[in-house]
């Protein structure tokens, strides 16, 4: 485990007041449409969880795992898609995508064209945290929880050497120097 201290960042009922917020939107947005949401694991299990049931239209789940991180906390660059959502909840379907974060873009930019591939109607993406400023391909979530600034966080499912995913809150991790 690597050496460091945990700052809160956003607290646990500001994420669910968010949460609540965004599943409002979506039910907006997809209202009389079939709808399928995607957790895109493992990042975003708890967000996907709150999410689903924050939401008022009828939806299908499923999931869908990539990795692009092996340890520590740079991006490697290589996507791998490693489960995939059966065809028929895709397919002819309007599909979101739900992530934990997006940080240089690339994972979640593979992943939509995955289930593109796999003959959605379209694809959206709701991201529970943005980091714009690591962008680099050029992808703008459609749903966004909250922006933040260049800093490596963890808890609510984002992980750190798979470390942290249980906290209930997003914290920012401090290297011990
Ligand atoms: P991207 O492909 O660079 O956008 O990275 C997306 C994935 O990287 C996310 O789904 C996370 O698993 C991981 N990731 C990116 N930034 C962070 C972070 O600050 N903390 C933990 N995981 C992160």
């Amino acid at each position: 485990m690597m050496p460091g201290r945990v700052e809160v960042m956003i607290e646990e009922a500001e994420i669910t007041k968010r949460i609540s917020e965004l599943g409002d939107e979506l039910s907006r947005r997809y209202e009389g449409q079939p709808l399928t949401l995607v957790c895109v694991l493992k990042g975003a299990m708890p967000f996907f969880g709150r999410l689903c049931t924050a939401v008022s239209v009828p939806v299908w789940c499923d999931f869908i795992s990539a990795s692009s991180y092996h340890g520590g906390t740079e991006s490697s660059g290589t996507v791998l898609v490693r489960v995939e959502p059966s065809s028929e909840m895709i397919r002819d379907r309007d599909v979101v995508l739900v992530e934990d974060i997006v940080d240089t873009g690339l994972t979640i930019t593979a992943l939509r064209e995955r289930i593109l591939e796999q003959g959605a109607r379209s694809v959206a993406v709701v991201t529970l945290l943005d980091k714009p400023s690591r962008r680099k391909v050029p992808l703008v979530p459609d749903f966004i929880g909250f922006s933040i600034p260049d800093a490596f966080v963890i808890g609510y499912g984002l992980d750190l050497d798979e470390y942290y995913r249980n906290l209930p809150f997003i914290g920012l991790f401090v290297p011990e120097t």
